[in-house]
Order: structure tokens, then sequence, then C-alpha cells
């Protein structure tokens, strides 16, 4: 069965817009707490964080995408 594209378009649009807007996040509260207490956001800037991060790589492997993703969100942070 075909559905209209009057249902399909806003469906779309619904399950886009449900998808975290930071999508570092789960990463970050996945992995980053699990050797240490997690770090606060903020504490560098993103690209301090690339280099927290690439310093890291030897302890856990992280793609492009997952750093990338991480240096932001953790840039984004206030400092807590
Ligand atoms: C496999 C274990 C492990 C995981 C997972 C881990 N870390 Fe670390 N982290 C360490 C160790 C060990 C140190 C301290 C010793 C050192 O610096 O060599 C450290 C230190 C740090 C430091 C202090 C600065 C530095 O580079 O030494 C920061 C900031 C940090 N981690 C952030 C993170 C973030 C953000 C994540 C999530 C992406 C993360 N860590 C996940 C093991 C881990």
């Amino acid at each position: 069965m075909r559905l209209p594209l009057f249902i399909v378009v806003p469906v779309f649009f619904i399950a886009c817009a449900t998808v975290p807007r930071v999508p570092g996040e789960p990463l970050y509260l996945s992995k980053c707490g699990a050797c240490h207490q997690r770090p606060g956001r903020g504490s560098f800037d993103a690209s301090g964080w690339r280099e927290v991060l690439e310093g890291h790589q030897s302890r856990f492997p992280l793609t492009k995408e997952e750093m990338a993703l991480l240096s932001e969100f953790l840039a984004g942070g206030t400092g807590q």
C-alpha cells in the first residue's frame, strides 16, 4: 500500500524534529564516564577537546565523526 504524500511528509518532519539536537550527548554519556568522572563540558574549546580526544585514541578509538560530534558537544557546555 502506498501512503499518500500528505501523510508521509509531515511524519518525516516530526521524526526529524525528535532526533536529539546535540548528537554528541549520547556518546559523551555512554563513553566518557567509563574510566574517570565525566569531564565538565566547556573545560576546553572545540580544538582543545579534539586534542584531548586524539590523546585518547590509544585508550579507545573513536571515528572521525564521533570525535567531531563529541568535541562540538563538549565545547558547547557551560563548564559544569
Ligand atoms: C579507556 C578509558 C577512558 C575513556 C573511555 C575515556 N578516558 Fe579520558 N582519560 C583516561 C585516562 C587514563 C586519563 C588520564 C591519564 C592521562 O592523561 O594519560 C584521562 C584523562 C582525561 C582528561 C584530562 C586531560 C588529559 O587528556 O589527560 C580529559 C579532559 C578526558 N580524559 C576526557 C575524556 C572524554 C571527553 C572522554 C569521552 C570521549 C573520555 N575521557 C573517555 C581514560 C579514558
